[in-house]
């Protein structure tokens, strides 16, 4: 409210006014009735309950709102039950039911009769939470004889609990209105899946659409934000519930987490400035987030390209195109020899508990020696990921997998991996392509298709028969290095993976050839842009800050944070890559380990050149 200046009499008459509203009643009594236009106001004057019409609908609704924000209803009484006109009044019955009634006292929507009372009231609690009450017991918030926080609705406001009350044998869900105009129950339901360990999903009918993964301790893998200093999350397992509520540090903020007729789930909060919901975060946020995407025993990572991958130990059998799902099969037929091993996967929501087994008094190395025994099992992890304790094992298809965006704490999951050793797996890792189909694929290597001239040979672009743009680097056979050698060297690098790192897609090997196929790259190199006086000025500052950011970003994985250290030896402009958005991917990363050996002691004398 502004302030104004306020004197006496005028003073006194807002006041007075200001009075009679905070003095709006929180409860409902037999006998007296709220009406359409009338409202019940909690306490602190936190909720409203009343008579609304949502977006463009004629039909009346009761329900529940923030004071702040009435546009946000949280919760509605006759969801499948709208009212024409707007003469029914909400009331208590004497047998202590809640009842909303039309003009003619026909039943609308009623809950459940509360035989034992008396004394009965329904109130509007200061957490939105509406109940009915033994009236004499003033201070019990436990022996609510019904409460609205109990029903779906699309809403989990702050403290409200979602999961199962085990005592009542009542599971408390999200359920999703049907459109913005219409809060009958909608397609999705968000829900706390106990199953194996907890995770909350989102079905759509029957069917899993998104799940995060499991609970860490303070959040779900995978829905885990960098706003997470906001609130604290809260899950409890004992012999009468297993529930989640989660509890913003500013109390009087208002947060919700919301499940929107289209099936996403949006944790939002209040902005008192702007006055309007500032989104901390929506899930699914991306393909990966849809549920088993890529399909079976894959990896989802909207970073890596393609976005669907095998995990490690499984073969590509089937791919359409970069952004769709995959087929993957175990890499090795005869499964489980003697000798199998078990690589970690750092940071990844795991797969879904599908056909898994949990023993969770048994540490990671029992866990291990479990796994190895059993040919059926694929994969283990500890159960619980804050203590670094327990065992779950999985059998069966491995689905859901992914390496999500955001910066959070995933768990380790260690895949295992076919007895013959990492050369074989890894065999079947890169794709091998045939000197046929990349002199298809290029013309003949014809002069059209030629790019241009590198340092270890020509390059050219191509188009592969599934249509995908490559380009083609012929390498000069100069270098002493053999085949096999060749192979190997290329497996590893292959294996660098990094948003600022141009990706190798597959090597050829035939006839004494040594050929890289690697992501087509449409802005060309950096030194197209830097040494052409007109291209030049298309290069603004922000961009030219994107690139050198990207460059060092690309180095440091290369030095710091990969599998083996690799300096380039031989960075430069033309080595710098643009893609369709102009960022930069650092190419021949690794070519001079191969062709100049010791690359550990870094004992250049170039400079980068940008
Ligand atoms: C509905 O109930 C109220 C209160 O019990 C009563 O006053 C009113 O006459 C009833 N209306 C009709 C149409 O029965
Ligand atoms: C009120 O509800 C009753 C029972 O549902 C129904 O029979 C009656 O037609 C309704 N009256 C009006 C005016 O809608
Ligand atoms: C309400 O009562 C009906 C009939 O007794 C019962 O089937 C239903 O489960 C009850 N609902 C709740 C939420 O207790
Ligand atoms: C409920 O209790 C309050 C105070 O304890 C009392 O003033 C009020 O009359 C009671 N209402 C009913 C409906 O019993
Ligand atoms: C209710 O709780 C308040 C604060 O917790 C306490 O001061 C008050 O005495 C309680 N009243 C009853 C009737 O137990
Ligand atoms: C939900 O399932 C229905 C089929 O039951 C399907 O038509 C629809 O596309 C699904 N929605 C989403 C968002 O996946
Ligand atoms: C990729 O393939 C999937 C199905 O396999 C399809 O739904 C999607 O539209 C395709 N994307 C492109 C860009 O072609
Ligand atoms: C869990 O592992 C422990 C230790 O290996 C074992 O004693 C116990 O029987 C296992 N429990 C189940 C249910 O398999
Ligand atoms: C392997 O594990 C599966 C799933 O738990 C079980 O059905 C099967 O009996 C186990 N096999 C052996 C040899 O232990
Ligand atoms: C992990 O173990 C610790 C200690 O036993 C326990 O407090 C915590 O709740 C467990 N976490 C999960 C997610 O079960
Ligand atoms: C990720 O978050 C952690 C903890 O909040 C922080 O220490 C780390 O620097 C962040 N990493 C990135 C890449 O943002
Ligand atoms: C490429 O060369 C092969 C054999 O030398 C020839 O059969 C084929 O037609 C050529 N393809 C093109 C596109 O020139």
């Amino acid at each position: 409210m502004a302030i104004l200046p306020c004197f006496s009499i005028f003073c006194s008459l807002i006041f007075f006014l200001s009075m009679k509203v905070s003095l709006a009643a929180d409860t409902v009594i037999p006998a007296s009735f709220i009406r359409d236009g009338e409202k019940l106001v909690s306490s602190s004057q936190r909720f409203e309950l009343g008579f609304f019409s949502p977006g463009k609908s004629k039909s009346r609704y009761l329900g529940i709102w923030f004071r702040k924000v009435p546009d946000t209803v949280v919760w509605v009484a006759n969801r499948d039950r709208p009212i024409s006109d707007h003469n029914a009044v909400l009331t208590i019955s004497n047998n202590g039911k809640l009842v909303l009634l039309n003009q003619t006292n026909g039943t609308i929507w009623s809950t459940n009769a509360s035989s034992e009372v008396k004394n009965h009231v329904a109130q509007l609690r200061d957490d939105g939470n509406l109940v009915i009450r033994d009236n004499s017991s003033v201070n019990t918030t436990e022996n609510y004889l019904w409460q609205s926080f109990d029903y779906p609705t699309d809403t989990l406001l702050q403290d409200m609990k979602m999961g199962w009350d085990l005592k009542n044998r009542r599971e408390r869900y999200l359920s999703s209105w049907r459109s913005d105009d219409d809060p009958s129950p909608g397609k999705f339901t968000n829900r706390l899946d106990i199953h194996v360990l907890p995770k909350m999903c989102t079905f759509n009918g029957s069917v899993k659409y998104t799940c995060t993964g499991e609970w860490t301790g303070d959040g779900f893998v995978s829905a885990l934000s960098n706003t997470n200093f906001l609130y604290k999350q809260f899950l409890v397992e004992n012999q009468d519930e297993i529930s989640y509520w989660y509890e913003p540090y500013n109390r009087p903020s208002i947060m919700t987490l919301k499940l929107s007729p289209s099936g996403f789930v949006t944790r939002q909060l209040w902005n008192e400035d702007s006055n309007e919901w500032d989104e901390l975060f929506s899930i699914p946020d991306d393909y990966c987030g849809k549920y088993g995407y890529c399909g079976a025993n894959t990896i989802c990572g909207p970073d890596q390209k393609p976005m669907c991958q095998c995990l490690e130990g499984f073969r590509l059998k089937s791919q359409f195109n970069q952004t769709g799902p995959i087929k993957c099969e175990r890499s090795h037929s005869s499964e489980c020899i003697k000798g199998d091993q078990f690589i970690k996967l750092d940071n990844i929501k795991a797969p879904d508990f599908i056909e898994v087994s949990l023993n969770q008094s048994m540490n990671l190395q029992q866990c291990a020696a479990e796994c190895l025994k059993n040919c059926t099992c694929k994969a283990y992890a500890n159960s619980n990921v804050t203590e670094g304790s327990g065992c779950l094992m999985w059998f069966g298809e491995l689905l859901d997998a992914s390496r999500p965006i955001r910066n959070f704490t995933g768990q380790s999951v260690y895949l295992r991996q076919p007895a013959s050793g990492p050369d074989k797996s890894k065999d079947s890792w890169l794709p091998l392509f045939s000197l046929a189909s990349v002199a298809a694929a290029t013309e003949n290597f014809s002069m059209e298709c030629k790019l241009g001239e590198g340092g270890f040979g020509p390059v050219y672009k191509g188009r592969l028969l599934n249509g995908e743009e490559v380009a083609v680097k012929r390498l000069s056979s100069q270098s002493g290095q053999g085949l096999e050698e060749f192979k190997n060297e290329m497996l590893l690098i292959a294996k660098l993976q990094h948003r600022n790192l141009v990706r190798i897609l597959g090597c050829c090997i035939e006839q004494g050839e040594k050929i890289l196929i690697l992501e087509y790259m449409p802005n060309k190199s950096l030194d197209v842009f830097l040494f052409d006086p007109t291209k030049k000025r298309l290069l603004g500052w922000q961009a030219r800050i994107g690139i050198i950011e990207g460059i060092a970003q690309g180095l440091l994985y290369l030095h710091h944070y990969s599998r083996f250290r690799i300096i380039h030896r031989d960075l430069k402009a033309s080595n710098v890559l643009l893609d369709r958005d102009m960022n930069p991917k650092i190419s021949d990363f690794g070519l001079a380990r191969m062709f100049g050996g010791d690359e550990l002691q870094g004992n250049t004398k170039r400079i980068v050149g940008t």
